[in-house]
């Protein structure tokens, strides 16, 4: 039955020529239709690339977003109306010129998880895996980070030259994992190597083998001699590298680490997307496009 939703999918969508492009926090089975799954910066470099003329975005908003803003020719759409980040939300336009005015001549560095509007007001974006090098190839010693101060904090460990100033947000699905949750399952499965996304708390992160973005763990996990691994990110990963790697052994951190916002989309809501043309169109003004991009250029200039 799955299989014959998603060869509907399969179908409707090259007749359609609609790019599905998917977090690798998204559900196997929608995984399975996309034509491109990985992490925010994957996400916004397919975008870019694809030739098809739509885009069918399974994550969260500001990645739809993010889509359109690096193509702005093509019709984007994301597959469930509700997915937004609340990471992305926490911070408004105002609230960082209201800081930057308070933060006079610091660069403004602002995750990729942040909304179109955000990154008008941000002098450079990073993403995960990119966040360290960006950083260290700006030229300005002042930094000011938004809005992860988990990841924030990370990279100002990384970076011991640059003043960075953080300011309190964060992702709730991350944020919530403690280092009794770190030792619960490090004692379950004492030969397991401990990977941790840096969006987690700085106690959790001391815990952990290796510290990377979500394809940084994935790589780690695929690459290393090791035979099991606890994956301390969104709980989809382990299951995803356990398909990958059916000879080694992968573990969830906890059973806290469900990402509701990436877990509303089902493979329902994809097939009505392309089926019926339900997908909920993302569009922005030319200003916020040209001002937003401005912020996306300058990470992919640096992170050269
Ligand atoms: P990455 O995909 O950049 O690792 O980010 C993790 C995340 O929380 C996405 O919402
Ligand atoms: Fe947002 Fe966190 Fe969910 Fe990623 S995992 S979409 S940052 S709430």
């Amino acid at each position: 039955m799955i299989r014959n939703i998603q060869d509907d999918i399969i179908r409707i969508k090259k007749e359609k020529d609609i790019c599905i492009i998917a977090h690798s926090y998204q559900s196997r089975e929608i995984c399975e239709v996309a034509d491109y799954v990985g992490d925010s910066f994957q996400l916004s470099v397919s975008a870019m690339n694809a030739p098809q003329r739509n885009i069918l975005m399974c994550g969260v908003r500001f990645m739809a977003e993010t889509a359109k803003i690096l193509a702005p020719e093509k019709t984007v759409y994301i597959a469930h109306s509700e997915a937004g980040c609340p990471m992305a939300e926490q911070m408004n336009k105002e609230y960082i010129l209201k800081m930057k005015e308070f933060y006079k001549g610091y660069t403004v560095v602002a995750y990729i998880n942040t909304t179109a509007e955000l990154k008008t007001v941000a002098d450079v974006c990073v993403t995960s895996s990119s966040a360290v090098k960006i950083v260290n190839a700006i030229d300005n010693k002042n930094i000011l980070f938004v809005p992860d101060s988990n990841l924030g904090d990370y990279v100002a460990r990384q970076c011991p030259d640059k003043n960075i100033q953080l300011l309190q947000g964060g992702c709730p699905v991350h944020a919530a994992i403690t280092r009794k949750d770190a030792e619960n399952a490090k004692k379950a499965h004492p030969n397991a190597l401990l990977l941790v996304h840096p969006e987690c708390r700085r106690e959790v992160l001391e815990l952990a083998d290796f510290v990377g973005s979500t394809s940084g763990i994935m790589d780690f996990a695929r690459k290393s001699d090791h035979g099991e691994f606890i994956i301390g990110t969104e709980n989809s990963i382990a299951e995803h590298l356990q398909y990958d790697e059916p000879h080694k052994m992968f573990y969830t951190l906890s059973m806290k680490f469900i990402c509701p916002n990436m877990k509303i989309t089902t493979l329902v809501d994809v097939y009505n997307a392309v089926m019926y043309d339900k997908g909920f169109l993302i569009d922005m003004d030319k200003e916020t496009l040209t001002k937003a991009r401005k912020c996306i250029d300058e990470m992919i200039r640096l992170g050269k």
